[in-house]
């Protein structure tokens, strides 16, 4: 049952596409005290008669409102649903539970799953108000469980696959997974994760970097490159006699200007460019370390490793041996032996790899040798907390 309130508008006006308010709950008695409350509030609210589970459900299939109202009473779980729900709605949604049970310890752990409030029955419309109006002026200031997880990739050297592989699991994240997912490819000159996503580069991504005050809402609409419902890309294809390599406090406050709205923000890093992002690269994260099986891949391996640092509670270098077999590659034990640890990924050298990535991430997406060596990255990276990010991105932007 879906109806909607026709009432003014008021000055925070979400886009029109973007339903303003969405309110999942069976209460007849809290659907009418919401009703109260946002009808001056909100220009459009939908009200929905569906419990958490509803919500989760809908939210992985359509946009995300400004303001989500859901209803957890006899929900064995809260806890649990409201964290998925966090995974499928986009960061920027303000979410305030509605419950039954007076609980300090709920209360607490829902605020650190990012909620904005938790209001349990019977419901006292002038606290709801307060929380909406709060909610509307102040989205951004969610805590840090509701921010980007970043994944940094890095081929050891060039043509190794990182392109393929971070195309591939964003396209997986977004496409299976149901998750919201930015891909930022800061190879500026080769645009080959456009080419990857058959998605045509644009300047704008530039001049993101170039100019960064000019970055806000309206700007972001018009450069982020939709490949899919739940797939942006960022990516340019400069002039091959430029040779601009953008400034990290460029990156990082592009960064910011993302994390609120995408769950997933993949960054592919070209090589030559990770000393001049090193902060950036000590952000909460998760970087995929790519190399090949050759003896020298094995040598690089090592040499980033002691760039990257050792992981910490926050930050994690997944080493991704991909072409093992082909031409020229270690045995595994040798290449154990050089390295000193074993890799996190193995994928094969498959020419139907390489054939599928030229016809495009549908190809990608069938070839077995592929998803069978990234379905354990998909499962560590969407189980991944995320955390510390935005506190982290502000402390460095207001030092650089
Ligand atoms: N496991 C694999 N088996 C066979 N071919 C592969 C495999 N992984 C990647 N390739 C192919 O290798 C080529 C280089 O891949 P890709 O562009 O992803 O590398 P890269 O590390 O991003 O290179 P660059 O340094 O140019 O950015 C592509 O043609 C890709 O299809
Ligand atoms: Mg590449």
């Amino acid at each position: 049952v879906t109806e909607e309130l026709n009432s003014a508008s008021v000055g925070t006006a979400a886009p029109p596409s973007r339903v303003s308010a969405m309110i999942f709950t069976r209460d007849r008695t809290v659907e009418d005290v919401l009703r109260g409350c946002l009808e001056n509030l909100v220009p459009t609210a939908e009200f929905i008669k569906g419990t958490v589970e509803m919500a989760v459900e809908q939210l992985a299939q359509r946009a995300s409102p400004r303001l989500l109202f859901v209803d957890v009473s006899g929900s064995p779980e809260p806890v649990a649903r409201i964290n998925e729900l966090a995974q499928v709605c986009e960061p920027g949604t303000g979410v305030i539970v509605l419950g039954d049970t007076n609980d300090i310890r709920l209360y607490r752990d829902l605020r650190n799953a990012g909620v904005v409030e938790y209001f349990f029955k019977p419901l006292v419309g002038s606290l709801i108000t307060q929380a909406v109006n709060s909610a509307l002026t102040g989205f951004v200031e969610q805590p840090s469980s509701r921010t980007s997880k970043f994944v940094f990739v890095i081929g050891v050297r060039g043509g190794v696959g990182a392109t393929t592989l971070a195309t591939s699991a964003a396209w997986h994240l977004a496409e299976e997974l149901q998750r919201r997912v930015l891909l930022l490819d800061l190879d500026l000159y080769a645009g080959d994760a456009a080419l990857q996503l058959d998605a045509v580069p644009t300047h704008a991504l530039y001049e993101a970097l170039e100019r960064t005050e000019r970055v806000d809402d309206l700007f972001l609409e018009r450069a982020l490159i939709p490949v899919s419902p739940r797939l942006s890309l960022l990516a340019s294809l400069e002039p091959i006699d430029g040779s601009v390599i953008p400034s990290e406090a460029s990156v990082l406050s592009l960064l910011e200007k993302l994390m609120s709205r995408y769950r997933y923000v993949f960054v592919d890093i070209p090589a030559g460019m990770v000393h001049s992002v090193p902060q950036m690269l000590q952000l909460p994260s998760i970087c995929l370390l790519v190399s090949g099986a050759t003896l020298v891949s094995a040598r690089d391996v090592m040499r980033w490793r002691a760039i990257l640092g050792p992981n910490t509670p926050e930050r994690k270098t997944l080493h991704i041996l991909n072409r093992t077999g082909s031409h020229g590659s270690l045995p595994d034990a040798e290449f154990l032996r050089v390295v000193g640890e074993p890799p996190d990924i193995t994928i094969p050298y498959d020419r139907a790899i390489g054939i599928a990535s030229k016809l495009g991430m549908k190809e990608l997406e069938k070839c077995a040798s592929l998803q069978r060596g990234l379905a354990p990255l998909y499962a560590m990276i969407a189980g991944e907390p995320a955390r510390g990010q935005r506190s982290m991105i502000d402390r460095l932007l207001r030092r650089t």
